[in-house]
């Protein structure tokens, strides 16, 4: 969460001394003077000191293996969604999904209280790789790959950042291929495959950065990250 934001919630500071306690190096982030108001901390990767204080805080990260017919969005009136997949004691209020995935894309979703890493993790600058499955219901080809690898153009002209292919097994009915994607754009597999004359039959996200969906998340259930995940997530905090 914000520096400042902790500060003022569990030291309950006022404007001007907040700002005094930045002037005057006071406030320590693993040894070091933290200048940035906006830096964003979580006690279970920085220490946090505050006038010789040591601050925590709460923030919330599950991994989520979405199953298909589930809508990406905290609120929905006709399908459940990525919240309701939590039990009602982990629905924190601040919880929301970093991505989103189509309603009939399976997956690894990250939900978090943390805004500012959610925002890290999506912002093109940072280059996050995304992994996915596909299946798609014709044949692929070398010249797949090198159209994926030069950047796919939609239809309305839009250009897709190079992406990797990588064919599993192809025939004249149905495909099986990996995606490496740094992009989000809205159904942007589905549309890439479909310039290159094929549909997305079935589609899983099985990575985003670091985080992979590993044997311990079965379709439909959650758990909180692994710290050691967490820490793999360390130079999204800023
Ligand atoms: N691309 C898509 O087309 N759908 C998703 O859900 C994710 C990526």
């Amino acid at each position: 969460m914000r520096l400042d934001k902790l500060i003022e919630e569990q030291l309950h500071t006022p404007r001007k001394a907040m700002k005094r306690l930045f002037q005057t190096g006071q406030i320590l982030v693993d040894g070091k003077i933290e200048g940035k108001r906006e830096r964003n901390v979580d006690s279970n990767l920085h220490e946090i000191i505050v006038q010789g204080k040591q601050l925590k805080t709460n923030e919330v990260y599950f991994l989520l293996h979405k199953p298909q017919g589930v809508v990406t969005a905290n609120q929905d009136k006709q399908h459940q969604t990525v919240i309701d997949c939590l039990a009602p004691h982990d629905r924190h209020p601040d919880l929301y999904a970093v991505g989103r995935l189509d309603r009939d894309t399976q997956g690894l979703v990250l939900l978090t209280s943390n805004g500012q890493l959610g925002y890290a993790l999506m912002h093109p600058e940072k280059k996050v790789m995304k992994r996915y499955e596909v299946t798609v219901n014709g044949p692929l080809t070398a010249a797949d790959q090198a159209a994926f690898e030069q950047g796919i153009v939609f239809h309305d002209g839009t250009t897709c950042q190079p992406a990797g292919l990588t064919i599993q097994q192809s025939s004249s009915e149905q495909s099986q291929a990996m995606v490496m994607l740094m992009e989000g754009k809205f159904h942007q597999i589905k549309k890439m495959f479909l310039v290159r004359g094929v549909k997305v039959i079935a589609l899983k996200r099985t990575a985003i950065g670091p985080l992979t969906l590993t044997d311990d998340l079965p379709i439909g259930t959650y758990r909180r990250l692994y710290q050691e995940e967490l820490e793999s997530l360390v130079d999204y905090f800023h």
